[in-house]
């Protein structure tokens, strides 16, 4: 009698451990998970954060294309019906009309002097940068607009797929 009582309540605590560990292993993981999303959103909110982290993706990304086609041949099979669609981002702030609205209007501006809008209030950076917009600068910049031109004006985090910037660059060069 009294062996049997022993056993069950040694049974009992067995249990009751295993289920504490199972308890403690689960808590464990959640907070993890939770951990983990804290930093995506982070990344998010605070554009800084999210532009260092582009840069630091974009040397594997530079790497990556290094080995896949290049931006040349990505632009040559470029679509620019899918690049209007890319330009939903850019809307909020560029027009096609030749009307300014929060950026520059961007008609024409494959070919166009860098910061060459006369009348739109550049940045310093932007204004005294020189050169032009060819395909491949475009490309440069709105990869990492920020990255490629520090202290520009034009809050956007980046267009990261090659692809969407050869579509949109091919968009914006038929919109003259
Ligand atoms: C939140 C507003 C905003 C968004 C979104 C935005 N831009 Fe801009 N863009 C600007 C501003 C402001 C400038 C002027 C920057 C400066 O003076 O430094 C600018 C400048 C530019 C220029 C240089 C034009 C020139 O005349 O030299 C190009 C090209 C450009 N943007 C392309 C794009 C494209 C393409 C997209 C979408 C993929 C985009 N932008 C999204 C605000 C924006």
């Amino acid at each position: 009698m009294f062996d049997t009582m022993t056993m069950v309540k040694a049974f009992g605590w067995l249990c009751g451990a295993l289920l504490i560990y199972l308890l403690i292993n689960w808590a464990g993981e959640s907070l993890y998970a939770m951990d983990a999303g804290g930093h995506g959103e982070e990344g998010e909110e605070h554009p800084q954060g999210y532009a260092i982290a582009v840069e630091d993706t974009g040397g594997g990304d530079a790497a990556e294309e290094d080995s896949g086609p290049s931006f040349e041949e990505v632009f040559a099979a470029a679509d620019a019906g899918k690049g209007e669609r890319v330009f939903g981002k850019c809307k909020a702030c560029h027009k096609l009309d030749g009307t300014d609205g929060t950026g520059p209007h961007l008609n024409g501006v494959v070919g166009r002097a860098i910061g060459g809008v006369d009348g739109f209030g550049y940045s310093d950076v932007m204004a005294s940068h020189g050169g032009e917009w060819t395909p491949e600068v475009l490309s440069e910049f709105l990869a990492n607009p920020k990255g490629y031109m520090s202290g520009t004006k034009m809050s956007f985090a980046g267009l990261r797929k090659i692809e969407d910037r050869a579509n949109v660059i091919a968009y914006l060069q038929a919109a003259q």
